[in-house]
């Protein structure tokens, strides 16, 4: 297979941490590594769980059904150690401004802070401020949850819609969802992200406006998308309410934007606020987060909190090679860069858990997806992975036939929770018992030796070789106690911490998104032009097509 690494050599850039001799070393014993089983490791270590496992507070990860050895994870963490893996940490957690392409700060840790020791940032402490929107977005979930905030009416509040997209919307709704056991009885959730009328549309459909708040949510509050649906939202209110003062009582929102919020007619006392050292991506834990605390409570959410405060702890103190970020990190980066692996499955046994892969695809391939490096060379070796996935049980019955037999290597994460969220036992231990099957299956794989004992002498003919599993496919399996604020909190801190490590590893600035930039700006231009009274013709021969087929087709009767 192809190594995505290149030989070294002396003039390298010292920067470039995968030119670094210990790649070389990695590269070497890839070479080795390729045509070795982990059915006949796991034969030759029956150790090989004890060594390669480690329990982190709620989460257990075996990492043994993995195409490593002693010396693979030792060269791992040598290359973490070289690339400066402890070093840029540290200036993380210390509010250096390591999105320097943005000058900010990245300080997500920050927000879920629990020891309050000062975090400095341009010589301010910002933990004060923290901590008073904390507390005020307690407070003001109380009073909705209590029912003593009421709409226009008199009316309690029965339904909450958050209006935001990207880390304004998956963070939330991906959380909400995990936390469906912990739901306020009353309050039904619901977020509105895409600019397609119908997801408004239906949405609305059936709420009552008098019963109804909005949390608008975006942290720059000019979101075409977000803006399109909140102005929406307004007039549909307004048409029911007719008269603006009762705006204040159905509209809050959650940006670092004062002034557009104002503009846009919401009470600055109904507004959250946050800070540019928030990323969009790893909002969730700041105001962003409100509607987690109105589904589930202020409590819950501190709990969710203190598991990833916890996880920053672990992450910020344990030695490298006992460290589950960086160890997760580093499989990613062998896979990745040594045995040009191209995505990265990520499959929750859990009906609640259903939208973390999409929320991980935006968080890790928003911070991960780029080949310019940060002194703004364009890079040669491979970055982030394509993330991808679905609750692993559904995907058995859809996409596994790939991981099993297909030729891609795909490394896959599986998680899932030792306690059920029902009393549904026998669900879960069918659930439990797939996970395992699951796992195991794509280690060790089935020979044709024994699929041909297994099929008896009618099956041995030229069918046989279909049947033969190769394994060798790896994975880590995550193991929650239960999926709890607190687990959930530990888990998603986990997967930030460990796109931060392959961040450093592959020398990106994983907090900027300068490639979403040219798609919104091309947007707006061609917008007016989808009106035009003119063909259109400054743009290349497709597009200028499609954009006059559709003038042609969407107005048939304007004569276009
Ligand atoms: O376009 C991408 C992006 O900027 C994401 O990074 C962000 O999470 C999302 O859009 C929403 O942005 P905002 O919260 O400013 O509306």
């Amino acid at each position: 297979m192809a190594l995505a690494v290149q030989p070294y050599t002396n003039e390298m850039d010292d920067h470039d941490p995968l030119h670094r001799p210990v790649c070389r070393l990695l590269q070497a014993h890839q070479a080795e590594m390729a045509s070795v089983h982990m059915r006949d490791l796991f034969v030759a270590e029956p150790e090989r769980f004890e060594r390669f496992s480690l329990q982190v507070g709620d989460i257990l990860l075996d990492y043994s059904k993995n195409r490593i050895t002693d010396e693979s994870m030792h060269l791992l963490m040598q290359l973490a150690e070289e690339a400066e893996v402890p070093g840029w940490r540290e200036r993380m957690f210390s509010g250096d401004k390591i999105n320097h392409t943005e000058n900010r700060a990245v300080l997500h840790v920050a927000l879920r802070n629990r020891s309050n020791d000062p975090v400095v940032v341009d010589g301010e402490d910002v933990m004060p401020k923290v901590n008073a929107v904390i507390e005020r977005m307690g407070a003001f979930a109380e009073r909705v949850r209590s029912g003593q905030w009421r709409g226009y009416t008199g009316e309690r509040i029965t339904d909450v819609v958050n209006i935001g997209i990207g880390g304004s919307d998956l963070g939330p709704q991906m959380v909400v969802q995990a936390l469906r056991p912990y739901r306020h009885p009353r309050l039904k959730l619901h977020f509105i992200s895409n600019v397609d009328g119908a997801h408004v549309k239906e949405t609305l459909e059936s709420l009552n406006p008098e019963t109804t708040l909005f949390i608008v949510s975006s942290k720059t509050f000019t979101t075409q998308e977000t803006m399109t649906n909140a102005h929406y939202a307004r007039d549909w209110f307004m048409a029911q309410s007719q008269a603006v003062k009762h705006v204040a009582k159905h509209f809050v929102a959650v940006s670092t934007n004062r002034d557009a919020v104002t503009q846009f007619g919401i009470d600055p006392d109904n507004m959250f606020e946050f800070w540019d050292w928030v990323g969009g991506r790893y909002s969730l834990w700041s105001a962003i987060g409100l509607s987690i605390v109105l589904a589930v409570g202020a409590e819950r959410f501190s709990e969710l909190l203190e598991g990833a405060h916890e996880m920053d702890n672990h992450f910020r103190h344990a030695p490298l090679a006992q460290n589950m970020p960086v160890i997760l990190a580093m499989l990613g980066v062998w896979y990745n860069n040594f045995f040009g692996a191209e995505s990265q499955a990520i499959l929750p046994y859990d009906h609640y858990l259903r939208s973390l892969p999409a929320y991980l695809e935006q968080a890790d391939m928003e911070s991960n997806g780029k080949s310019v490096d940060r002194e703004g060379h364009v890079v040669d070796y491979a970055t982030g992975a394509i993330v991808w996935g679905a609750t692993g049980i559904n995907g058995q019955h859809a996409f596994y036939q790939m991981l099993h037999q297909g030729t891609k290597m795909i490394p896959a994460d599986f998680i899932v929770s030792i306690e059920p969220p029902t009393e549904l036992e026998g669900h879960h231990d069918i659930l439990m018992a797939n996970f395992l099957a699951q796992t195991e299956a794509l280690m060790r794989g089935r020979t044709r030796e024994e699929t041909q004992l297994e099929s008896g002498a009618v099956q041995v003919g030229q069918f046989i070789q279909h049947k033969v599993f190769d394994g060798n496919h790896p994975s880590n399996a995550i193991l929650l106690q239960k999926l709890t604020p607190h687990a959930l909190g530990m888990l998603v801190a986990l997967y930030e911490h460990k796109i931060f490590v392959q961040g450093v590893i592959w020398n990106l600035n994983s907090y900027d998104q300068w490639g979403v930039e040219l798609g919104k700006q091309l947007a707006n231009r061609i917008l007016p032009e989808l009106h035009a009274d003119v063909p259109v013709g400054s743009h290349d021969a497709s597009t200028n097509a499609l954009i006059n087929h559709y003038r042609r087709m969407s107005h048939p009767r304007a004569g276009l």
